[in-house]
Formats: C-alpha cells, structure tokens, sequence
C-alpha cells in the first residue's frame, strides 16, 4: 500500500533514532536520554485494557505518562488512563531523560513528545508538520538546560527527515521565541452577556438537535477534515484530542457535565457541530453560565443557527467561547456589541525549519519579488532568499541570492508571517523587522495578509 507523505515522515522519524549531539549535551551532566517506544499503528494496540496493559512496552510508557502528568501539575494517572493513552500514543515519537540517581529512576525527568501532522497555510493547502507536545522537566532538575538539549535535538531530527516546519501550542508564552518560534495564530475567547446583547443573526432553514458523544466522536474528526483546510493555522487533531473533547478519554475532567449538538441543513447533512457545558450560578438559576468547549461550523448558516441556539437557551446569563477568532462574525450579529467582552492571547507556534519549502506552500495574496536576510537562532536554515511571487500567487525561491536584502528578519519573524496573520508593518514598528523602504512592508503585507484570520481550534 502507498503510504501518505504524513506516514512517510512518521516512519522515518521513528526509524531515524536519537540526536547524537543531544544524547552527548545531557550525558556530560549525568543523563541519559532514550525513545520511548510507541504503538506504530492503531491495529497493534488490543482493544481491551488488560490485554494492553501486558504489552512489554506498557510500563516505560505509563512511566513517561506519570511525568508527563507531574511536570503539567495534574494528579496522577490511573491505570484506565494510562492504558488510554497508550493506544493514543500511536505513530508518536516520545523522548524521555533519565537521571540513575534519583528515587525513581524509571520516571523520566525529562519528556518531550512529537506526532507528525499537517498545518493549514493560506491557499487552502497544508504543509507537514512536526508537531511538539508534553515538553516538561521534573521540578527537581530545572534550569539546567534540559529542555533545551531535548528541543533542539528534537527540532534537529526533525529537520534530518526533510519536516519543514514545527508547530506547538504553549502554557508559559516567554519561552519558545528563543528557538525560532513565533507566536503565529492568536486564540480569543468571547464572554457575551446573554440577556444584553440582542441577538440579531439571521434565521436558517436546518435544524438543530442533541446528539449522544458517541455520535459526536464519530461525527467531529470528519466535519473537522472538511473545514480545516479554509482556516490558515489548523492542524488535525489526533484520536486523543477528540476523546478529551468527547469526555471519553478516561480522566477527562468534565466529561459527565458535556453535551452535545449538531446542525443539519436543509438537505439534512451536519455543517456544525458544538459541545459545551452548563455553569450553576451560585445564587440565581438564571443566570447559568454555558461554557462552549468546541464550536465547528461548515458554513456562514451552521454559524448562525449554533448562534442562536446558544442565545435562544433559557436561564443563561454569559456565553464563554475560547479558541476564536478575534474578528468572529457574531460581532456584527449583536445589537449591542459591548455585551461582548474578548479576551486575545498567543496560541499557535510556527517554526520554520526549511525556508524554502515553507514560503513556497502557500498563495500568495499578490505578486511580487522580495529578497529576505534571515537569521536563525539555532543555525537551521539561514541566509539570503527570494521569494517571487507570480500573477497566480505561486511562490519560487532562490537560495543565496547575491541581491541587496530588502528585510532583514530571524526564523521568528519569518515564521509570523507565513500563516498569514501578522502585519509586515507591525513587526517593523516593533523593531522586529528591518526593510529597505517602508513599500516593502506594504509589499510584503499585499503578498502574505490573509483575509482569514489564522486560527486553531484545540490545545496539543
Ligand atoms: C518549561 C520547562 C520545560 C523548562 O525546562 P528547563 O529544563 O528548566 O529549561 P532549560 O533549563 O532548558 O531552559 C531553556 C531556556 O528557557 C528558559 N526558560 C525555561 N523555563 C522558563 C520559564 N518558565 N519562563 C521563561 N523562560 C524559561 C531558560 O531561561 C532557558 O533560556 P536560555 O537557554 O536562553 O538561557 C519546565 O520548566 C517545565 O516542565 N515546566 C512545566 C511544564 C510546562 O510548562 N511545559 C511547557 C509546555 S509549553
């Protein structure tokens, strides 16, 4: 069987081993660094727990789970949970640091976990991409360069396999600059006041009805592999991200209290989908707060009607919504637009690994020649490049060029620009950005704005 460029670079990454240059930056501080073996396909995970709990590999993986879990702050996982996320742990690479002298030293103090996946450029086109989870080093060994030995190592076998860039999502938002990641597409989370806003969306023809989290698990990976590809920044979610969406991922927080919707449309096929749960006041049963936890619209009219199904809810005082966009439509469908409060942090990280092959991705919004100096913090990929751009917005670029530089920028800057939510001008009114004339800015602003404000829509 042919096998998809995803599970190309899966294989090889898998098959590809350690960084020797990393394995020697930790073992002169007493470590050892090692792969945790992973489960290659979901047909060699057993369906039930205790045939997977007497897999060989289960131990060093529930070991590696334990630390994933103390170095985020979460209480310990049981044995369901474990089991859980060894079947979720298919086609991923994980990487563990052991340290010999501590009281337990088949915990790793360091992990660092990988999947290889696809990100969403403008163009409605997807590059491949190198994934970064569950990075954490046990409090015990802290500020001693273990991270960055893991990250680098890790971005360095990336690059090995031909992966051009990597994405992350983050908790602490001062760390990962330093490696060339740029924070590339924003999350906004909308509170609306219910009884002030006035909602004044447009009706539609389909219905909306509750579905069961059996039906919703089935439904979301396929609606969601429908739409993503219109929203620059996605990535797809993996088996995981949708049991923990679903609550059927054992240890979900939450899970008893979600519920379920979807819409249909007139020709009675689903264009959206919501889950969400319900918040007691303390005091006044109508002032229940609805927490939206995932919302998943094909279309302009399934945008609507989830909407007004939210609004038409009785005994509901805020609507809390996160992982939007900051220009959501359902502004201008409020008839008082103060009743929205819209809170905007960073959420998705671009790295890119491979200039050329990450510029030449996407469309471009215009036409044109630019010619980039680019630095990189951790010598991946630097030097002088051109990108032009022709009528159809297809990118070439030419490696060493020997023409003066129009910007100036690291792989951070560059990095902001390509999923096309980050203004040229901006970066250079921050002094991120150098260009010979303020017409590049401009020029670099017609090629790579989007009109689609980059989003993702879930944590990894
Ligand atoms: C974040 C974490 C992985 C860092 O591990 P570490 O081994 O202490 O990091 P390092 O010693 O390799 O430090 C790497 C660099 O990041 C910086 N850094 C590390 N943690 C930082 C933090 N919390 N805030 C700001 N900078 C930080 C260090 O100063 C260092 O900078 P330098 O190399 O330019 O001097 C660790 O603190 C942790 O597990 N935190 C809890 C889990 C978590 O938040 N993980 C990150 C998921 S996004």
């Amino acid at each position: 069987m042919t096998q998809t460029p995803q599970e190309q670079f899966d294989n090889a990454l898998r098959a590809g081993g350690l960084d020797a240059a990393a394995v020697a930056a930790l073992a002169t501080r007493g470590l050892e660094l090692r792969l945790i073996p992973t489960p290659a396909r979901a047909g060699d995970v057993p369906a039930e727990s205790a045939d997977i709990e007497k897999l060989p590999d289960f131990p060093a993986v529930s070991d590696w789970y334990r630390s994933v879990s103390r170095g985020f702050l979460d209480p310990e996982p049981d044995e369901k949970g474990l089991s859980a996320r060894f079947a979720a742990a298919v086609s991923r690479r994980n990487i563990g640091v052991f340290d010999a002298a501590t009281a337990q030293p088949q915990l790793p103090i360091g992990t660092f976990g990988s999947f290889v996946t696809e990100l969403t450029v403008p163009g409605e086109v997807t590059i491949p991409a190198f994934a970064i989870t569950a990075v954490t080093v046990a409090a015990t060994h802290r500020r001693r360069g273990i991270a960055r030995a893991m990250m680098e190592g890790e971005l360095r076998a990336a690059v090995a396999v031909g992966l051009p860039v990597a994405v992350l999502t983050v908790s602490e938002s001062s760390i990962y600059q330093r490696y060339g990641f740029a924070p590339s597409a924003p999350a906004a989370t909308w509170v609306i006041d219910r009884k002030r806003a006035g909602f004044t969306g447009p009706a539609t023809l389909g219905r909306v009805d509750y579905v069961s989290r059996e039906q919703f698990r089935e439904l979301a990976p396929k609606l969601h592999d429908r739409i993503r590809l219109s929203s620059p920044g996605e990535i797809i979610p993996t088996p995981m991200h949708w049991d923990r969406f679903a609550g059927t991922l054992p240890g979900s927080k939450n899970a008893d209290a979600l519920r379920f919707v979807q819409y249909r449309d007139a020709a009675g096929d689903v264009q959206g989908l919501v889950v969400y749960s319900l918040r007691e006041h303390d005091t006044d049963y109508s002032k229940t707060g609805f927490d939206v936890s995932l919302m998943m619209t094909a279309n302009d009219e399934a945008y609507a009607a989830m909407w007004r199904y939210i609004f038409e809810h009785d005994l509901i005082g805020d609507i809390t919504m996160p992982l939007r966009s900051v220009d959501e439509p359902v502004r201008w469908m409020l008839a008082d637009q103060r009743a929205a409060t819209v809170t905007v942090v960073d959420h998705q990280y671009v790295r890119i690994l491979d200039v050329a092959a990450a510029l030449e991705s996407r469309a471009y919004g215009s036409a044109g020649r630019v010619v980039f100096e680019v630095t990189d913090p951790l010598g991946i990929d630097a030097g002088r490049f051109a990108l032009a751009v022709d009528e159809s917005g297809r990118g070439v670029v030419t490696r060493d060029v020997s023409d003066e530089a129009d910007a100036t920028l690291s792989a951070v800057e560059l990095s902001a620009l390509l999923i096309g939510g980050t203004s040229a001008q901006t970066l250079v009114s921050a002094g991120r950005l150098s260009v010979t004339s303020v017409g590049v800015a401009a020029q670099l602003d017609a090629m790579f704005l989007t009109a689609t404000e980059p989003r993702l829509s879930f944590w990894y």
